[in-house]
């Protein structure tokens, strides 16, 4: 992204981590945190499908809420799924996360079932944030750019340019508590690469869209990880999970983000 004016794009996915009531009071506690931050940050969280409801009636219009996952038929025999009209009912849900690392590894997600998510997504005006990034594995085989590019072009197949659309680069390697933060010259590197990737997907759009960084972001690393080009925003787990902490976090990078643009 290339404007001056936008604003910091910060967000956390709760994962299976907070309950109902959990979700209401940490949002309680960091809408009041953020209070004032509108015009500078662009805040959102996560939380499970089950604190959504009581998460709508905390956030207001000061933190977007997003949901985990969603199926992308709109009705039929499909126990244990969330469809979209399900989601769009809640009246406060804006973003789709899609093909979270634990969704395709742990539960056998394909880039396909992602994509048919992220049409869906779409077609019901949702900001499909599509999750990429690679395994250990495919890291020390140097597949990385095969394998972002696969993603991306399976994962966005059929998108239309003109449709909102977050990508969050989060490397397999880099996630959770057994996870090494990933080193910003291979943050700066695969960034480009998505950044070439999806002007090649979505033409001149492809440009504009936000890619966000996740993996083991915390204060030692989210100076040197926001300051790169192509570094739109963070996707945080673990260090964000006390409103106080992410509070930190968000004042940390404020003038971190500001001295990128001027
Ligand atoms: P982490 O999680 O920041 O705790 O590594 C990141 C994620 O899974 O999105």
């Amino acid at each position: 992204m290339t404007s001056t004016s936008k604003r910091l794009l910060l967000g956390t996915n709760l994962k299976m981590y907070k309950t109902a009531k959990e979700t209401a009071a940490y949002l309680s506690e960091l809408r009041s945190l953020v209070d004032g931050l509108q015009d500078q940050l662009l805040l959102f969280v996560i939380p499970s499908f089950v604190a959504l409801p009581s998460a709508v009636e905390e956030t207001g219009d000061t933190i977007l809420l997003g949901a985990q996952n969603m199926f992308y038929e709109e009705k039929g025999a499909f126990t244990g799924e969330i469809s979209p009209a399900m989601l769009k009912e809640l009246g406060g849900i804006s973003i789709i996360e899609i093909g979270h690392s634990e969704r395709r590894h742990i539960f056998g997600e394909t880039s396909y079932d992602c994509n048919r998510k992220v049409l869906s997504a779409a077609a019901h005006q949702f900001i499909p944030l599509l999750c990429i990034g690679e395994t250990a594995q495919e890291r020390d085989y140097g597949i990385t750019e095969e394998i972002l590019a696969e993603q991306l072009k399976i994962g966005l197949y059929g998108l239309d340019p003109a449709c909102p659309l977050w990508i969050a680069y989060e490397p397999v390697w880099a996630i959770g508590e057994t996870g090494t933060a990933a080193a910003p010259d291979l943050v700066l590197r695969n960034h480009g690469t998505i950044r070439t990737i999806l002007k090649e997907i979505l033409g001149e759009t492809g440009e504009s869209v936000p890619i966000l960084y996740g993996g083991s972001v915390s204060p030692s690393n989210l100076n040197d990880l926001l300051s790169l080009p192509d570094v739109d925003g963070l996707f945080i787990g673990r260090s964000a999970w006390q409103s106080g902490s992410f509070y930190q976090l968000i004042r940390q990078a404020l003038p971190v983000w500001h001295a990128k643009w001027t």
